[in-house]
């Protein structure tokens, strides 16, 4: 049952509050700043710590424009007990009871509490994907709730719930994957986690606010760069666009951010029919939307569909913005003052406007904010990284690394073997977390903790089972461009090194990046990588590679010169024993590819494709021919289909069709493996994906045994949208893939 608020009682007190309200203050209610705005700097542009709050600054925001909303870490993260002062001092005017209505903070916690130091690190949500665990995913929200709302902070930026099918895009690592259903049920989760159980009316004082993103295209852009035109059908767009957001909103997600690009020509901040009408209408969201930065001022300056700044914030609050992320001082001033003048010239009318502030009322209702903390209640101060938090970050980094390729039984790694370790990323952690990591762009290394280094941990590791552990550079990046240096970086010095290894493991690696910073041109992984593991491998070494890459980046000359590949993704800051536990094999892979990895440059194929795209040139059905499918990865278990049965040869609606399947694995000891089950219809009048994703489990199986996974089938998981975007009932004859079995099931509706 989805965790739903009761808003009876919160509805009767916003509208309450909202009588109260002047015009200045409904206004200011739908305004949101950024704390650079309200803030002391150095004269060269630094930030003092401790802090300073330019006390002129937030209340001319808050008491002289009744600004109700502000965000964003001040350009690096801070102490926990920095960010407590801040937002202390900025609830402090209502405290004081100077103004009415409680201020509502927001930052991008996205893969932890990101920018509060010492905070857990996890996955990013690509590597989250890959563990296709529903439950790592909850404990994932719920980490980075408490250790966030610890730092004062009640509302979360995250999580992203665009569809990563687009490998160019910067933000792809910030996705759970290319498919609407794993990163529904996913998301869902992370929702979960971060709102807690939302029977009661309130949100609990260890959690956030979640914010869904970036409804709805953001990530379908054509030509990859950020913030660039997308195309989606209307097919499309219900099929696979929706569906993670539409699961959310039945989640309980409470607030939602808006798609700074353009969606079939309309950019996302006034598409009316998307925000009003399916979100808060059809879906019945009773949260608020916030738009992306400046992505009011965007529409008369970028996208050009509106004369005049005045007619874009119209355009905007009309089709349905509630806040606006302005959010820059001064020109926050001039939202107001225009926004106002439109009100009261019936250019945007007064029930749009107290539409949009009761939604802002509620959800701070829901947060508790105007809940005035007592001496005694204080925010209770809790441990950055606990046992628990570390220990689900690990977990996530253990069942998100993905084996895509092992020969020669090169892994698991001997005990005893010299080991050469290569690629930057090995010795620099900026390259395990990606971008929002400390700084928005993640390349500021200065915020790490000292205490981590995998070299040191391996080293150690090796010389306790008469192992040896070296490292060298070799291919690098300028740190001033973020441009490949040139080469394999080996010199004739590097070769007795070299000899001497057993086996070679090079870190691949992508700049840290995010937004239009990140923007890229080239889809395969540098040059100057692929030559280091061709170097390699051309001394006669053994090969391993280690992807850290945010997406699937083509590998070019890698794929065959590795003997063996892991995709590691972005995997945060608790890497490096879960790694070193897979490489010696102590423990298995079960992590699963979340996206479709291409072999060419000019095919972005996804498994969910269309059966024409079967069809190669030579007419033959292996046309569809990407590097690696979707869901693929490799154990060093072997897994086998003991049995698999259908518990009835029709489904009707209302009934419930059991598909069984049990699974045994030959290893001596318990593995987990994930069971997707793939569905495919035909016969039905608009060309349907070859398959797509109906369900999936992961379990643990203990050793020697087998273990039976059991998915009940009805006939709302055959709906399928028409031409139009309309959901309908698929009938007549559906397939069912499960591990290497098939089966079938005829629809009878
Ligand atoms: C990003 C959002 C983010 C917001 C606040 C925007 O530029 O697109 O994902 O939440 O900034 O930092
Ligand atoms: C936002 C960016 C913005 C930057 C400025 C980030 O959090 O996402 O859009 O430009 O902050 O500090």
């Amino acid at each position: 049952m989805p965790a739903q608020m009761n808003w009876t009682e919160i509805d009767v007190q916003a509208e309450a509050i909202l009588k109260t309200m002047s015009l200045k203050q409904k206004v200011g209610q739908t305004c949101q700043i950024t704390v650079e705005g309200i803030l002391r700097f150095n004269p060269d542009g630094t930030l003092p710590l401790p802090l300073q709050v330019n006390g002129e600054e937030l209340s001319e925001a808050v008491q002289t424009y009744k600004v109700g909303s502000i965000l964003n870490a001040p350009g690096r993260a801070l102490p926990r007990t920095e960010w407590l002062k801040l937002i202390q001092a900025i609830h402090a005017p209502y405290v004081k009871k100077e103004i009415d209505i409680p201020i509502l903070y927001g930052v991008d916690a996205i893969h932890g509490a990101n920018y509060v130091l010492g905070a857990t690190l996890f996955p990013q949500e690509i590597g989250l994907a890959a563990t296709f665990n529903v439950d790592l995913a909850r404990q994932f929200g719920e980490v980075t709730a408490v250790e966030t709302r610890s730092s004062g902070v009640p509302w979360n930026f995250s999580p992203v719930l665009d569809l990563g099918r687009q490998p160019l895009w910067s933000r792809f690592f910030e996705t759970l994957g290319e498919d609407p259903k794993l990163a529904s049920v996913l998301g869902a989760s992370i929702v979960k986690g971060y709102q807690g159980d939302l029977n009661q009316s309130k949100l609990g004082p260890d959690r956030v606010l979640a914010c869904m993103k970036h409804f709805v295209g953001y990530s379908a852009s054509a030509s990859g760069r950020d913030r660039t035109p997308a195309i989606v059908s209307p097919r499309d767009l219900t099929e696979l666009y929706l569906v993670p957001f539409k699961s959310a909103v039945e989640a309980g997600a409470l607030t939602v951010m808006i798609n700074s690009a353009s969606l079939n020509g309309m950019p996302g901040h006034i598409n009316s029919h998307l925000i009003t009408d399916v979100l808060k209408n059809k879906w019945g969201f009773k949260g608020f939307a916030v738009t992306d930065w400046e992505d009011i001022l965007f529409l008369d300056r970028v996208h050009q569909v509106a004369a005049s700044h005045k007619d874009a914030i119209a355009m905007a609050i009309n089709a349905g913005i509630d806040l606006s992320m302005v959010p820059l001082n001064p020109q926050y001033k001039e939202y107001c003052r225009l926004l106002e003048e439109l009100v009261l010239e019936g250019g945007v009318p007064m029930a749009r406007l107290d539409d949009a502030v009761k939604r802002i009322l509620r959800v701070k209702l829901a947060a508790g904010l105007f809940d005035v903390p007592s001496k005694k209640n204080k925010t209770v101060p809790i441990t950055l990284q606990s046992e628990s938090a570390v220990l689900a970050a690990k977990q996530a980094v253990s069942e998100s690394l993905t084996l895509l390729k092992n020969e020669h039984s090169v892994l698991p790694l001997k005990p005893n073997s010299s080991i050469l370790v290569l690629g930057q990323a090995a010795a620099d952690r900026r390259f395990w977390n990606g971008a929002w990591t400390h700084t928005w762009q993640g390349r500021d290394s200065s915020y790490f903790s000292t205490d981590i280094s995998l070299l040191k941990e391996w080293q150690q590791r090796a010389q306790t089972q008469q192992g040896k552990v070296d490292y060298l550079v070799g291919s690098s990046w300028s740190e001033s461009t973020g441009i490949p240096n040139e080469g394999a970086g080996l010199t004739p010095q590097n070769q007795k090194s070299i000899e001497s290894a057993d086996v070679c493991v090079v870190f691949v690696s992508e700049w840290p990046g995010t937004e239009k910073p990140g923007d890229e041109e080239n889809p395969f992984v540098t040059q100057n990588q692929m030559d280091l593991v061709h170097e390699l491998k051309a001394a006669g070494k053994r090969v391993v590679v280690v992807l850290m890459l945010g997406r699937p980046k083509l590998l070019g000359s890698i794929l065959d010169d590795a003997d063996a590949i892991v995709h590691a993704y972005l995997p945060g800051e608790h890497f490096t024993q879960p790694f070193l536990d897979k490489i010696y094999g102590s423990a298995d892979f079960s992590g699963r590819l979340p996206f479709t990895y291409p072999r060419y440059p000019g095919r972005w194929e996804h498994y969910d494709h269309a059966n024409s795209e079967t069809i190669a040139k030579d007419n033959s059905g292996n046309g569809y021919n990407p590097l690696f499918d979707f869901g693929f990865g490799l154990s060093y278990a072997t897994w086998s289909v003991d049995a698999s049965s259908i518990s009835a040869d029709t489904l009707r609606s209302a009934d419930t069709v059991w598909l069984e399947v049990r699974l045994r694995h030959n290893a001596d000891r318990p593995c987990q493996v994930t069971v997707p089950v793939f569905g495919s219809r035909r016969n039905l009048p608009i060309a349907q994906r070859g398959k797509y994703l109906i369900d999936f489990q992961k379990k643990w199986v203990p050793q020697g045994n087998s273990a039976l996974f059991r998915f009940p089938l009805s006939v709302s998981q055959f709906e399928f949208s028409d031409y139009n975007g309309n959901w309908t009932q698929a009938r007549g004859p559906i397939r069912l893939d499960v591990f290497n079995s098939t089966l079938n099931v005829y629809l009878e509706p």
